[in-house]
């Protein structure tokens, strides 16, 4: 499937706590992705009007932040992060249906409304990880449960394992965003990743977002390798 929102499905991941370093990244691999990331490390080290800056690049923002908390904090929490411009944010799905529920609420009125998504299962946690915090239920398992919470609840999509995106889409429906998270080229490191796929398979997996972080970042050249994962994806522009 080819997402009309993101035409170039891939966001980088920003996750560094130097903005210049950021910025730099952000201007040489524009050509060659649809969107840019910020995340705990870079949102805690360099705070709000560092978002700011980056949706002055002019790309779509994914800002990160994978609430967690009561209702009511999280409400507040999602209102400020909307209110700072960026496309897209999320929130665990495993805070529950209300706690989602707060969130989208609580950006229903403003415009332009970011996508809410909510976080599935990390893709750094495999089954026996899982297991090891006390969940039984297999990661496929539990990230399609979360994503029929996640929908019931007002969420635009999830954060999920590429592996997961035809079970997702069956407990939520074809319209449900996937933003998936540990794509990995072929024969890239994986690093601390489990569950991976490389940006051609996943994207005909279905996933309206890919997140591409130190396959990109971590390169000796970024601008080439998000170049050669955009033209992986038949996303490189003319
Ligand atoms: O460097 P790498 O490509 O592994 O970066 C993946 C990015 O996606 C990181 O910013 C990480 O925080 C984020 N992420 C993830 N797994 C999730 C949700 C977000 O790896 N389930």
């Amino acid at each position: 499937m080819t997402s009309a929102l993101f035409p170039n499905p891939v966001f980088v991941a920003l996750d560094t706590p130097d903005l210049a370093r950021a910025l730099a990244i952000a201007e040489a691999v524009k050509p060659y992705v649809g969107g840019l990331k910020v995340g705990l490390e870079f949102i805690t080290a360099l705070g709000p009007d560092a978002v700011r800056r980056v949706t002055q690049t002019g790309l779509p923002v994914f800002a990160d932040v994978k609430f967690h908390d009561i209702p009511n904090t999280v409400a507040g929490a999602s209102r400020a992060i909307a209110m700072l411009g960026v496309r897209i944010f999320n929130v665990h799905a495993s805070g529950g249906g209300g706690m989602i529920r707060a969130a989208a609420d609580a950006i229903a009125d403003i415009y332009p409304r970011p996508l809410l998504l909510a976080v599935t299962v990390l893709t750094s946690l495999d089954d026996s990880a899982l297991t090891a915090v006390g969940q039984a239920t297999p990661a496929g398992e539990q990230a399609t449960r979360l994503a029929g919470l996640a929908k019931e609840s007002g969420a635009d999509g999830v954060v999920c394992s590429a592996h997961e995106i035809g079970m997702v889409r069956k407990a939520a429906g074809a319209d449900f965003l996937t933003a998936v998270p540990g794509i990995r080229p072929a024969g890239a490191d994986l690093a601390d990743q489990r569950r991976v796929m490389t940006p051609a398979a996943a994207r005909a997996a279905g996933a309206d977002i890919l997140v591409v972080g130190r396959p990109i970042t971590a390169a000796a050249d970024p601008a080439s390798a998000a170049r050669l994962i955009a033209e992986e994806l038949g996303a490189a522009r003319p």
